[in-house]
């Protein structure tokens, strides 16, 4: 088969500046898209701004051969979304593909997560996503294709200490993920996650001796396969690290059904409710709604 091309195509990475968004950027390029590199360039944290992160990365796309443009906003604000997807406008007159990947951590334990944890953690991961994602959206709808690739993580879809508010901004994602999924899927918008494990700035303090094996590129193919036009599916979310690629899904239990359902006997069928043979993963909620009511009728 045909190597997968992106000629023609315009994307934006959000947060591109350096890490796994530098690494979509550089790949994407190459393989012939028109990319718009984003990012705020401050720190892990948040703070601080700067023109050089994303610079840079349009430098070496340049210096490849390839064609990129710098975008210095931020994601966290409507305004900062609008100029992001106008940049693409301005400079290559469409957009198909968005990696929504822009981030920062604040950890803390819940016992000291405060507003100031919280709040710029949900507005550049969650909030972002949506403010970016909007505009071009409009634009996706109208030309009837798009492709959106958020980032999420194993933090929030399976949890992990220290990380509340970074882990329910992420599971956000997840929940953007499938919605837009099915509003797309009439317009020909295809809409995935990923949760990825790699070494870049954000991680390279906590990942240990295993970080050399976990590299941003091992990261790339998954998201440049899903902001394809080949991409089959949407509204699904991979695992991927170190060159692992794994679904992961929402399944429900066959469960149990009991018209006089009261407190003993869900504590007596416990085991059964939460017994996951037979178990099903609906593609949205009225599937589940669907399995709900067969199971009642
Ligand atoms: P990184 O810190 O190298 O990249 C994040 C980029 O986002 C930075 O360049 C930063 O300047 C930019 N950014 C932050 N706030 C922004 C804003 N308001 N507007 C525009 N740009 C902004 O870290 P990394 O690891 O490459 O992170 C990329 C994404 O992957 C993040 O969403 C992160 O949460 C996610 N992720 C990374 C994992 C890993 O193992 N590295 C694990 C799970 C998720």
């Amino acid at each position: 088969m045909a190597d997968l091309g992106f000629d023609g195509k315009v994307a934006i990475v959000t947060g591109a500046g350096g890490g796994l968004g530098r690494s979509h950027v550089l790949e994407l390029a190459r393989r012939g898209a028109l990319v718009v590199v984003n990012d705020l360039g401050g720190s892990v944290d948040g703070t601080g701004s700067g023109t050089t992160a994303a610079q840079a990365v349009v430098d070496e796309v340049t210096a490849a051969g390839g064609e990129a443009v710098a975008n210095y906003d931020s994601v966290a604000t409507p305004e900062g979304g609008r100029a992001i997807v106008q940049t693409a406008l301005d400079a290559f007159g469409r957009v198909d593909i968005l990696v929504n990947n822009a981030g920062i951590l604040r950890d803390a334990s819940f016992k000291n997560m405060d507003a100031a944890k919280l709040e710029p953690v949900l507005d550049v991961h969650l909030k972002g996503a949506f403010f970016v994602t909007q505009p071009a959206w409009a634009h996706m709808r109208d030309q009837g294709y798009g492709r959106i690739v958020n980032t999420s993580s194993g933090a929030g879809v399976f949890g992990n200490f220290g990380q509340a508010n970074y882990g329910a901004a992420k599971m956000g994602l997840v929940g953007l993920t499938r919605v837009l999924a099915i509003e797309g899927a009439k317009y020909g918008i295809k809409v995935n996650a990923i949760a990825p494990v790699a070494k870049t700035r954000m991680t390279e303090d906590i990942l240990g001796p295993a970080a050399d094996k976990m590299l941003p590129e091992s990261i790339t193919p998954v998201v440049a396969y899903l902001a394809h036009e080949d991409c089959p599916v949407s509204g699904e979310v991979y695992s991927v690290g170190g060159g692992r690629v794994a679904r992961v899904f929402i399944g429900v239990t066959p469960g149990v059904v009991d018209p006089g359902l009261t407190v003993e006997t869900v504590r007596d069928r416990f085991d059964e409710i939460r017994d996951e043979t037979g178990y099903q993963v609906p593609a949205s909620l009225n599937d589940e709604m669907m399995l709900a009511l067969q199971a009642l009728s």
